[in-house]
């Protein structure tokens, strides 16, 4: 059976999807819809021998800047010790991170990953690279989604800095096993929805072989 919607729609709502730093702590997009959109994409979204490893915590308003007062707090001291320009950079960047109104977080369950190596055990070593793909796949799909809704988001990587990863466990009440990938801000945009970067010439990336 063929989709309802076309390829060259599926392919406008995957190309609308930018990196929107400016962001406002305010939606208009409600906390329900927001949640429902989420849900949707773990019920759909695929993972290497539907695995399932993808975990997903949702961080709305007031607690959306404690989770950013705790990455800046554990941050301080990792990034003042890389020298103090490094932090001079960084922090206004993680106060403008802050003022967004809420975090996608986006785990992956290190049990999941683990009774698929058992069960699977040719493929053993390679399904925490696959839980990677597939984390990347609910990212992809979130982000899109969201900034459909018309909303703007930013993807980010904290889990760089170990500290940063144990207090956000604890903050947000993960199991230990659980493992953070990256985390999304949204929020209303605060800047014009941006053009897509330049890309390199499809001549130095893609080739047909036939
Ligand atoms: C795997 C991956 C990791 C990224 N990590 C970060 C990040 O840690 N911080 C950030 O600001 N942007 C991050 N980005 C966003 C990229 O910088 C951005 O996608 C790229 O510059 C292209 O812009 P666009 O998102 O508007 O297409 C990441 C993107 C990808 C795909």
């Amino acid at each position: 059976m063929a989709s309802h919607i076309t390829t060259d729609q599926f392919l406008a709502a995957a190309k609308y999807r930018r990196t929107v730093y400016a962001l406002k702590g305010s939606s208009s997009v409600s906390d329900s819809r927001i949640e429902e959109v989420v849900k949707d994409v773990l019920s759909f979204a695929p993972s290497s021998y539907n695995t399932q490893s993808a975990r997903i915590t949702l961080v709305l308003g007031d607690k959306h800047k404690q989770f950013w007062d705790i990455v800046i707090k554990e941050s301080e001291p990792i990034l003042k010790g890389a020298g103090e320009a490094v932090w001079n950079a960084m922090e206004p960047r993680f106060q403008g991170f802050k003022n967004a109104y809420g975090s996608v977080v986006f785990w992956e369950d290190g049990k999941t990953i683990k009774q698929a190596q058992d069960t699977h055990k040719a493929s053993a070593a390679m399904f925490p690279e696959w839980a990677d793909h597939a984390s990347g796949m609910h990212q992809l799909l979130v982000w899109t989604a969201l900034e459909l809704e018309g909303l703007g988001a930013n993807l980010q990587h904290m889990n760089a800095i170990p500290p940063v990863e144990a207090a956000l466990k604890k903050f947000l009440d993960v199991p230990e096993e659980w493992k953070l990938k990256a985390h999304l801000n949204f929020g209303d945009e605060a800047q014009p929805h941006p053009d897509a970067p330049q890309k390199l010439p499809v001549s130095e990336t893609f080739k047909v072989v036939s």
